[in-house]
């Protein structure tokens, strides 16, 4: 084996909420290596093609060794302990339940292009109608779009969004490791799940008498019966959709808005060009990552960059880092949108690889030619606060002041 830096301090400093407002100075200390170690069993991986290459290794698998299934507890289709949504299951079962959301919510947010649109001229429309000069892009911007988008596809009213609103901010605590919650963050969790599922039984029973052409519906009736999900499986991949999709979205929304008050040059451009909101969402993704990190557990001996990596370890993927990877990216810490080498990390990769990636692209390319298009000078009133959740990592209120807001049918 190699020799191989140690950095628990570091990482305990990246943990540090302290810190969340700007942890890439502590990430291009970690860049010059791609493997450290963080204990016995535990390392740390930076390098963008390390975490690429585990990313893809079948040996690698989501599922913590050190949690067991409750045997006496409910069941999945497949006739085993449930243990949550197809995020943080191995195949075969993550297969089987990811195949069946993967087509009916691909091909239904082909269609949704103009429902977006139109959310996010309601959205600029309403601040525009408020005559205010300064706005938290967080509050009135970020935050109703994944939701109105996310009913909008479960045929849900609108007037259930502030319910699911909620419930989004509360359950998605729950996408940070186990050992970065408390006791208390731990059982409101549970709490919360139970409610979820509480709230959610009665309409999926509503739609199983009377089914609509919403993705519930095709879920509960469509595809396979053999393999179709039940109830339970269903109401958890319903709660992944909407804490995956949700602040996962807002912070992809205000980090690009951040970036391109903190990069004039960059706003300018964008301005004139708004035809380039593909490459400018892409490199806001690479730039500052809506999901910073993500964990992966090691089923056999791996080696990565040299390193000798045993059954069991546990290894913390710095997806944020691999993104500034100074061996793959030109200049890492400049925001440069339209770069030759654009591809990054923020959606994950391999089997994992997010399944609402073209609907965040989607929601975020509309938001901010919206931002950038119809709010005449904008301007970052402070630097902005921090929620202190760390895998997700996004600031909590966003203020921007600006001139006027154009209408519509005017921005450029
Ligand atoms: C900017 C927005 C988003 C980002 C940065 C993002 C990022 C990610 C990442 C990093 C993963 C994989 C984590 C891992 O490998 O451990 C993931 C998985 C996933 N994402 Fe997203 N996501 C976004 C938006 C969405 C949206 C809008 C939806 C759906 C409404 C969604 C649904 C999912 C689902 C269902 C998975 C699990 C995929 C699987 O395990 O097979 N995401 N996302």
């Amino acid at each position: 084996m190699t020799s191989v830096t140690t950095a628990p301090d570091i990482f305990a400093r990246i943990l540090d909420p302290a810190n969340r407002p700007d942890p890439y100075p502590l990430y291009s200390q970690l860049t010059g290596e791609p493997v450290h170690r963080l204990g016995p069993h535990e390392w740390l991986v930076t390098g963008f093609d390390e975490i690429g290459g585990l990313l893809r290794d079948p040996r690698m698998s989501v599922q913590d060794p050190a949690i067991e299934p409750d045997p006496d507890g409910p069941r999945g289709s497949d006739g085993k302990p449930f243990r949550a949504g197809f995020l943080s299951l191995d195949p075969p079962h993550h297969d089987t339940l990811r195949g069946q959301v993967a087509g009916e919510f691909g091909r239904r947010i082909m269609g949704l292009q103009p429902r977006i649109d139109a959310l996010v001229t309601e959205l600029v429309d309403r601040i525009a109608a408020d005559g205010v000069r300064e706005v938290d892009v967080v509050e009135r911007l970020a935050y109703p779009l994944p939701v109105g988008v996310i009913c909008e596809l479960l045929g849900v009213p609108r007037s259930e969004e502030p319910v699911f609103h909620s419930f989004a901010e509360r359950l998605t605590r729950g996408l940070d490791p186990d050992d970065t919650l408390s006791e208390t963050e731990i059982a409101d969790l549970a709490v919360t799940r139970a409610q979820w599922r509480a709230y959610l039984m009665p309409m999926i029973a509503e739609r199983a008498a009377n089914p609509g052409d919403d993705l519930v519906s095709a879920l509960l009736v469509g595809g396979d019966p053999d393999t179709r999900m039940n109830a339970l499986e269903l109401g958890v991949t319903l709660g992944l959709l909407l804490i995956a999709g949700h602040e996962t979205t807002v912070n992809l929304v205000a980090n690009g808005t951040l970036a391109l008050l903190r990069n004039p040059l960059a706003l300018t451009a964008f301005r004139a060009h708004p035809e380039t909101a593909p490459a400018l969402v892409e490199e806001v993704l690479r730039y500052d990552p809506p999901v910073q990190m993500t964990r992966r557990f090691a089923t056999a001996p791996v080696r990565v960059a040299g390193v000798d990596v045993s059954t069991g370890d546990r290894l913390a993927l710095l997806l944020a880092a691999g993104n500034r990877d100074p061996r793959h990216f030109a200049e890492p810490d400049s925001f440069a949108p339209g770069r030759p080498d654009p591809a990054h990390l923020a959606f994950s990769g391999g089997l994992h690889y997010c399944l609402g990636a073209a609907l965040a692209r989607m929601e975020a390319q509309a938001m901010l030619t919206a931002i950038a298009g119809r709010l005449v000078c904008p301007r970052l009133v402070a630097d902005p606060p921090y929620r202190t959740n760390m895998t997700l990592r996004g600031p909590s209120s966003l203020r921007v002041a600006f001139d006027e807001v154009q209408p519509a049918a005017h921005a450029t």
